[in-house]
């Protein structure tokens, strides 16, 4: 969603601005703009499209301010336009805003600046912001800024600049995430860390309610009331390398590519045949988890598809019967949530407006809190009660790879450490399953070996209009997963099914030469899939299977199978999914597709 960047230094401030952007691209956007204090004025540039208009504008045109701010937009309130994307100024043009978040109650805010005399020239609800701060200014832009968000209901990460105090960049946030880079006489704000880590590694995450001034000598931090607060500066200790595409075409390919290293990672002092598994600070008992009434999983997108793993493998492990729940749809059921409840919530981004609410939602119950999330220091991580993280590294490409490798593996080690300590499996099983997961990274990377086979796939499928997913227990969720990786960068319409479902309706799709993919990793089922593989079969299907090394009788009804090693049926979905991200990935290179920015969609979705 929205980016947000921000420079106050002695450089020329549009360059960290494009370059910030650039590297917030990720997020998804539809146009792109900057303010720039320029000879004691606001010079604005705003286009629609991608950041190379404005970029290209700045370089023909250069502006030669010290302090500024940038956005990304992705379009919420009125179309991508030159108008509405941001900055946004005041009537009179001496405040510039970026926003990212949506203020709810902008309608009613507009109506009444408009009878103040203010005047409106976009369709967005950010544009009520300046406007407001320019109605309490009276001399002390911290002072109007304070004012004005007090009026403001909805989620905000702004960056404010005025002309009447042109050495001043305000930033607050409140429930969209916002950093503060802490340079050599250079200061940053972004929406995240990747924009600033070329500048500097040391960082500000501000919380929610906090307001920063930044000057060239300093930034200083407040609460909302105004009360001057100290903060500790978080070092980052990952590698700019990591934010880079590293010789690939694109970080998707890039990123799929590293999940042995993420799975690893991942695993690493957690997992070990010497030792139990260990999940940081959450050690729950024996009683403790006896005591839980339910186990509850909450996520969006890929983090579902990852929850509804976790569902499978904590009952049938740990035998603690689990919900899994999209966050949009959880957080308006008044779902039967209580002070004996787990809930796990699942979150790449730990940013996801949806997620963050159903986990509000769930701790003002009295429910007990677990974040399975990949950014230290997210909203969703400081705000749970116990965090294990998946350390997949920076995930930049919008479809999510190794965030979902590393999620699934989280729920793994949750599962086999609630049945170690509930005794639902004996020390002998647990070793097994400990000895497989351990062996699952290079058998990835196997998988990644045999990617020419996926790609040839990939060409006879490409120009399809529809392509169906078909599955049965965990190939189920694996099948969900493989389609919408394939909807989200082919705009290929895609499919998932229960096999057993197919009768009651799908099947009526099927016709000469539709392709259906078939995960076939659960053992236990085979026959029962078989025998759905047939009747499609004698439909017309064309079958694409994803089957283990050796496993008989696929050829005789598969028109292909691309195979992975054999591993248990638990961790078919590793496997599987890796063949299913290549499978979309190269259907959207042969379409010449922009995989890492599909259309219309956000990395992080931080606005419902
Ligand atoms: C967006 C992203 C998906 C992601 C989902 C949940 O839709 O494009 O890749 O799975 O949000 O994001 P989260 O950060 O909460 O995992």
């Amino acid at each position: 969603m929205c980016g947000i960047v921000g420079y106050v230094g002695k450089g020329t401030a549009t360059s960290f601005l494009v370059s910030g952007l650039s590297k917030l691209e990720y997020r998804g956007y539809d146009s792109a703009g900057v303010a720039v204090i320029e000879g004691g004025d606001l010079t604005v540039r705003k286009f629609k499209g991608r950041l190379a208009n404005l970029a290209s504008n700045i370089q023909t045109s250069p502006i030669k301010g010290n302090i500024g701010i940038g956005h990304t937009r992705w379009a919420t309130h009125g179309a991508p336009s030159d108008m509405n994307s941001h900055p946004h100024l005041n009537s009179e043009e001496t405040i510039a805003v970026v926003h990212n978040g949506i203020i709810e109650n902008y309608l009613e805010l507009r109506e009444w600046l408009k009878g103040e005399g203010y005047t409106f020239k976009s369709e967005t609800d950010t544009e009520v912001i300046p406007n407001l701060i320019d109605y309490y200014y009276h001399g002390d832009l911290f002072e109007a800024v304070k004012k004005a968000i007090k009026r403001l209901e909805g989620s905000y990460a702004i960056g404010v600049l005025s002309k009447n105090e042109p050495d001043k960049l305000i930033a607050v946030r409140k429930d969209s995430p916002l950093i503060v880079g802490l340079g050599e006489d250079q200061f940053f704000i972004a929406s995240d860390i990747p924009a600033v880590l070329n500048y500097t590694r040391d960082v500000y995450l501000l919380e929610d309610g906090e307001i920063a001034i930044i000057t060239n000598s300093g930034v200083k931090l407040f609460t909302e009331d105004g009360k001057s607060i100290s903060k500790e500066v978080y070092h980052v200790t990952w590698n700019e390398d990591a934010a880079e595409k590293g010789g690939f075409d694109d970080f998707m390919l890039k990123e799929v590519h590293e999940q042995p290293k993420a799975i690893r990672d991942t695993m690493t002092s957690r997992v070990s045949m010497d030792h139990s598994i260990c999940l940081d600070d959450l050690k729950l008992s024996k009683e403790d988890l006896e005591n839980i009434d339910r186990v509850f999983i909450v996520a969006c997108g890929t983090a579902y598809h990852a929850g509804l793993v976790g569902k499978h493998v904590i009952e049938s492990l740990a035998k603690i019967p689990v919900e899994v729940d999209i966050a949009s749809e959880f957080r308006y059921r008044n779902p039967l949530v209580t002070d004996k409840s787990l809930v796990i919530v699942v979150s790449q981004s730990g940013e996801t407006a949806d997620t963050l609410a159903a986990l509000r939602n769930s701790k003002k119950i009295g429910a007990k809190i677990v974040a399975l999330t990949n950014v230290v220091g997210s909203t969703v991580s400081r705000e749970a009660d116990h965090v294990l993280y998946t350390l997949a590294g920076p995930e930049i490409s919008v479809a999510s790879t190794k965030a979902y490798v590393t999620q699934v593996i989280g729920m793994y080690m949750l599962a086999m450490n609630f049945a170690e300590t509930k005794g639902t499996l004996t020390s002998k099983e647990l070793d097994k399953l400990k000895e497989e997961l351990l062996d699952l990274p290079e058998k990835v990377e196997l998988v990644l070996e045999d990617k020419a086979k996926v790609k040839e796939v990939a060409k006879k499928i490409y120009k399809e209009n529809d392509v169906f997913y078909l599955g049965r227990g965990l190939d189920y969720a694996l099948a969900l997963e493989g389609a919408l990786k394939l909807k989200e960068i082919t705009y290929i319409h895609a499919d998932a099914y229960a096999g057993g479902e197919l009768k009651h309706g799908p099947i009526a799709l099927i016709e000469e030469g539709t392709k259906v993919i078939t995960p076939f990793t659960q053992d236990d089922l085979k026959e029962k899939m078989l025998s759905n593989i047939i009747e499609i079969k004698a439909r017309g299907a064309h079958v694409i299977g994803i089957c283990y090394e050796g496993t008989k009788g696929v050829e005789e009804v598969m028109d292909e199978v691309l195979y992975i090693p054999k591993t248990l049926g638990m961790f078919g979905p590793i496997l599987g999914v890796t063949v299913l991200q290549l499978l979309a990935y190269y259907t959207a290179k042969e379409k010449g597709c922009d995989i890492d920015k599909p259309r219309n969609l956000a990395k992080s979705v931080t606005v419902e």
